[in-house]
């Protein structure tokens, strides 16, 4: 969607996976404060996005929206002042529907006026949901176009995320909104992850910075384990970091940051690892070779860089993976020099035709940069004395 917003995937907090629709106004400004303290809002995670949960269940006597006055006691605008006066800004959720999820208000046949009322509540970002009951007759499209074009006719820009629409939707949603949901809900499980992935795999032809970004839902740091509610699984928490980068799908964290401890932070906050997410080129890295235990996913960056992510999916046994220069897309002769990301090291030499094998660790991530080599004449070729 060409609204001059989304130029990279968003990055932020969302509700909805730690809270569910118990959410209140405290839980949200505790996320904002926690996005301050924990220096994430300063690394890029800007957004508070407040999901199902906050609306009434019925319209006012003008028919605008109404809010949940037990969880939300100081109202909506309120909420909004407060996460912008923290230099953040502000998500609110609705539906293409009568109802939301919840059963609680959404928008459809009210786009104008709650499209009004979002912005005079100091939202900057909506996300919106699928959820319909079918009695409009409306198709699905039909329905979120409606919310656009709505959302068109502000003065203040609102970033439109919509939800999970079918099977087919990427190439259909980028002209609708600024990212869409390509999977059904994610949860904190390594395998759900991991399926998710794939999924959202499969719609990498239709996404960039001037169409819209195929978003994958939220990073599941702070809550992975092995076994849903097994042990913590920091590896697994470092390899969804990576796919969702790689993939440029939105980075929403899923859980408390107050509550993520240092490595968990240092995962979210890598910045090399978020500058591949926000790299300007925008074009998602795409799995190029699986075998029964691991993957090997690739994609171009800026400068005629390339990322690669070798991926194992085994949750007992380290994997030995190698990096051939097919697989990643690189001409046969293309000689590179390499950064191991998570490590933070260069490697040393320059490279030709493959590289490794690289020891991958159970449910882990190898993550490369590799970028061409720079002849001493490269930069004569392209000096533009006349640009
Ligand atoms: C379905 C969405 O996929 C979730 O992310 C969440 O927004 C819920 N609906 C809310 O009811």
């Amino acid at each position: 969607l060409e609204n001059g917003l989304g130029r990279t995937p968003p990055m932020g907090w969302s509700s909805w996976n730690a809270e569910g629709v118990n959410i209140t106004e405290q839980e949200i400004r505790h996320a904002a404060d926690a996005l301050v303290a924990t220096g994430l809002r300063d690394a890029g995670y800007i957004y508070v996005n407040l999901d199902d949960g906050w609306a009434g269940w019925e319209r006012d006597a003008n028919g605008d929206l109404t809010v949940d006055e037990a969880s939300f006691p100081s109202g909506i605008r309120s909420l909004a002042d407060y996460i912008h006066s923290k230099g953040l800004k502000f998500g609110i959720y609705s539906s293409a529907g009568p109802k939301a999820c919840s059963g609680r208000l959404g928008s459809l046949l009210h786009e104008d006026q709650d499209a009004r009322w979002f912005a005079d509540h100091g939202v900057d970002f909506l996300k919106y949901d699928s959820c319909d009951d079918g009695k409009s007759g409306l198709g699905v499209k039909e329905r979120f176009v409606r919310m656009r074009d709505a959302l068109a006719k502000l003065s203040r820009p609102i970033y439109f995320a919509m939800g999970y629409w079918n099977e087919d939707t990427a190439c259909a949603a980028g002209p609708v909104g600024n990212s869409w949901r390509t999977f059904f809900d994610i949860y904190s499980d390594v395998n759900r992850v991991f399926l998710t992935a794939d999924k959202n795999n499969e719609y990498a032809a239709c996404q960039g910075p001037h169409f819209g970004w195929n978003d994958a839902d939220a990073l599941q740091i702070g809550r992975l384990s092995v076994k849903p509610g097994g042990d913590p699984d920091l590896e697994a928490e470092r390899t969804q970091m990576t796919l969702w980068s790689i993939m440029k799908s939105p980075l929403i964290i899923g859980y408390d940051p107050s509550q993520m401890g240092s490595k968990r932070l240092a995962i979210l906050k890598n910045r090399e690892v978020i500058a591949i997410n926000q790299d300007p080129l925008g074009k998602q890295a795409t799995k190029r070779f699986n075998s029964s235990d691991w993957d090997v996913w690739a994609g171009p960056l800026t400068g005629g860089r390339v990322v690669v992510a070798l991926v194992n999916r085994n949750r007992d046994a380290v994997q030995q993976i190698l990096v051939d220069w097919r697989t990643v897309g690189l001409e046969s002769d293309a000689r590179m020099t390499a950064r191991d990301v998570w490590r933070g090291a260069n490697l040393p030499g320059t490279h030709a035709t493959n590289m490794g094998p690289f020891p991958v660790a159970p449910h882990g991530t190898v993550l490369l940069i590799l970028s061409p080599v720079q002849s001493p004449w490269s930069s004569f070729w392209t000096w533009e004395p006349f640009g």
